[in-house]
């Protein structure tokens, strides 16, 4: 019996025919696989390795390459803790301690009612709300331990966090395994001034002028 529901098996058909090359469906396949169960599992490996002409060993060797593809069980709510230079500076190895301890497993493990794995990640872009953790890839910015035991609390009740934090409200929390459906806002006032190249007249501020070489 192949991996895919009924309902994804008509999808996934549908995916491949629009590749002449049908190893080139590879990507939205593996993503279509982790919508279904959270996580890619060797069954969806075998029927994505049918389905494009390749192998189970070329699937996982594509997918793996995705850090946001995942090869083993991930919990209901994956939450991203960013401990890059940005975030570690405003106290993000502090929030991380307060998430592990709070959720009683470590980065790199999920809670027993399989709710929430924990990741420790590299910069997740958001450097200027730092510090910032992702549930499901949903941002949450200027993030303190308060913060995210509030999000933790709104999870376990059935009700959405989005409000909190200075995420934008997207609608629902995302299933685990969705990736292609989450979009990243930066609040305006956090934004770099974005002037067409005609409208530049001045040099940018961090270039010295002949005036202060000189001096
Ligand atoms: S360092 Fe954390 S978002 Fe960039």
């Amino acid at each position: 019996m192949g991996f895919f529901t009924p309902a994804n098996e008509k999808v996934a058909a549908d995916i491949a025919s629009r590749y002449p090359r049908r190893r080139s469906a590879m990507i939205p396949l593996l993503h279509l696989a982790q919508e279904q169960e959270g996580w890619v599992t060797g069954p969806a490996m075998e029927q994505i390795a049918e389905l494009t002409g390749t192998t189970p060993v070329e699937v996982l060797g594509t997918g793996s390459f995705y850090e946001m593809f995942k090869f083993h069980p991930v919990g209901r709510y994956l939450v991203n803790v960013c401990t890059n230079i940005s975030c570690q500076l405003l106290g993000a190895e502090d929030l991380l301690e307060h998430v592990e301890s709070s959720l009683g497993v470590r980065a790199g493990s999920t809670t027993d009612d399989g709710l929430f794995t924990i990741e420790e990640v590299e910069c997740v872009a958001a450097c200027t709300e730092a510090p910032c953790f992702t549930v499901n890839y949903r941002y949450f910015h200027r993030a303190t331990p308060v913060l995210f035991d509030e999000v933790v609390a709104d999870l376990r009740a059935g009700e959405s966090p989005l409000a909190r934090g200075g995420a934008a409200d997207d609608g629902p929390m995302p299933e685990h395994g969705t990736l292609a459906r989450n979009r990243q806002r930066i609040p305006v006032r956090s934004r770099a001034g974005v002037v067409p190249p005609e409208d530049v007249n001045d040099p940018p501020a961090w270039m010295p002028t002949e005036a202060a070489a000189d001096g």
